[in-house]
């Protein structure tokens, strides 16, 4: 029986939502309309406030980072804005690339406005007057609409020398991924900007102190940018009140795989796996879920009481990570589904350090044979297995060594995979 058509944001428009709620209700090729939809009330508000107010209130509201890691961002601003070595940058992740995300891409493609605006705010805050959106090679609609809507508050001073006759100095510049993984890692992205190969640097020095050009730099997803909107038109107490007391405010959370109405969807933080599934209708019978995308990890049906939190799935063992959850149903075969895990990442590495470049082939090669059936001793090979997940989350320099046996981990200690 055919599933019901799916739409790629079903609760979008709703006034009641702080990120969708001009998704498919505002024009997102006109900035009359952005503003008629209550656009810009944000940066005016931001101007009043003056930079130490504005990173006051993204503290205040306890925002966090939504591309995955949930670092607090007041204190990253605080910490580049601090900075006595100047210039300032400010650069926009947007190389959303985590299998299973796409909500930086509605945002982009359904309210462009609201990232050129909040982009302003957090350049404002931090004393930047240049800033870089990296946006993902294979996001070509987000692309045309992002350069418009720059061109378009360009054009109307909202970007330029004296945004909204503030004298203020600010203007973003597109820069286009070309495909890898790894330039969504914060520093092998500064490198990809800077003309060189794109790979990670070692951490610290922190991007705040040396980032892109080797200058202070805060580097911001697209979710956590918008979420500065909301924040400074209700007001960082309104804000801080929703969700939870470690994880506040609303989260975006993409939803694919074995459901009926796939998409994004609006929560605030403490909603339960569970109720977002019911949302999202379950199709057949649940076999397991990956909550936070490839980097991240499995759970099984019986654990949909799990709370969306960074602090709730960080105790039950797993990751929110920017928000993936991927159901699968029991037609699905694992063992296939976590070898094309290990291709992805096998591909991806840029191969600079030894435990990611070896080690994740060697991951491959063991799900190969334990998969294909080739290998004289499958649990020789699950400890193999273990053995090179340990070295590779211990000793790679970045997120994606560290990350790479994750799902792998989990599929066998919490869904038995091979059993
Ligand atoms: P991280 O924990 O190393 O850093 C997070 C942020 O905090 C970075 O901007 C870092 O510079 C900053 N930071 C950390 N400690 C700091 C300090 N002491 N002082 C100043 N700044 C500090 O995590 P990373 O490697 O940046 O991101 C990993 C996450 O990315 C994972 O959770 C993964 O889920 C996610 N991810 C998301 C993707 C996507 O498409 N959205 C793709 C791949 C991974
Ligand atoms: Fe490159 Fe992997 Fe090392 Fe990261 S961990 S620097 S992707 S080789």
């Amino acid at each position: 029986d055919e599933p019901p058509a799916s739409t790629a944001v079903p609760q979008s428009g709703d006034p009641a939502l702080l990120l969708l709620h001009r998704i498919e209700a505002a024009d997102p090729a006109s900035l009359d309309d952005y503003r008629a939809h209550n656009g810009y009330t944000a940066l005016r508000r931001a101007f009043t406030l003056g930079p130490a107010g504005v990173i006051r209130e993204v503290t205040d509201a306890g925002l966090v980072g939504r591309g995955g890691a949930a670092f607090p961002t007041g204190r990253k601003w605080q910490a580049t804005a601090s900075q006595p070595d100047h210039p300032h940058y400010l650069v926009c992740n947007a190389d959303e690339s985590e299998p299973g995300t796409f909500k930086d891409r509605v945002i982009m493609e359904g309210d462009p406005y609201s990232l050129v605006e909040a982009m302003t705010i957090a350049a404002y805050a931090i004393g930047a007057h240049k800033g870089y959106l990296y946006l993902r090679g294979e996001y070509p609609r987000a692309l045309e609409r992002m350069e418009h809507a720059i061109g378009q508050a360009r054009a109307r001073g909202l970007l330029g020398d004296d945004i909204l006759g503030q004298g203020y100095a600010f203007d973003i510049e597109i820069r286009r991924g070309a495909g890898a993984y790894i330039c969504g890692e914060e520093t092998a992205l500064f490198n990809s900007i800077e003309g060189y190969r794109g790979e990670p640097r070692s951490k610290p020095p922190f991007p705040v102190e040396k980032g892109l050009f080797g200058k202070p730099t805060a580097e911001n997803n697209v979710e956590t940018l918008v979420n500065v909107l909301p924040i400074l038109t209700i007001g960082a107490e309104a804000y801080a009140a929703i969700g939870t007391g470690k994880s506040t405010g609303p989260k975006l959370f993409c939803v694919s795989g074995s459901v009926d109405r796939p998409g994004i969807y609006e929560l605030p933080f403490g909603a339960t796996l569970g109720e977002l599934l019911d949302l999202a209708g379950v199709r057949k019978q649940l076999r397991a879920v990956l909550l936070g995308g490839a980097a991240g990890g499995f759970v099984r049906p019986d654990e949909l009481d799990i709370p969306l939190t960074f602090e709730g799935t960080r105790e039950a063992g797993t990751t929110l990570g920017s928000g993936v959850v991927m159901a699968f149903d029991d037609t699905v075969p694992l063992p296939r589904l976590l070898l094309r895990i290990a291709e992805f990442f096998r591909d991806e590495s840029c191969g600079q350090c030894v435990p990611c470049r070896v080690g994740t082939v060697r991951q491959e090669e063991a799900l190969h044979r334990i998969a294909e059936r080739t290998g004289p001793d499958a649990a020789g090979d699950i400890a193999l297995l273990r053995e090179v997940g340990r070295a590779m989350r211990d000793a790679s320099i970045c997120g994606l060594g560290q990350t790479a046996w994750n799902a792998v981990e989990s599929a066998i200690d919490r869904l038995g995979a091979y059993e």
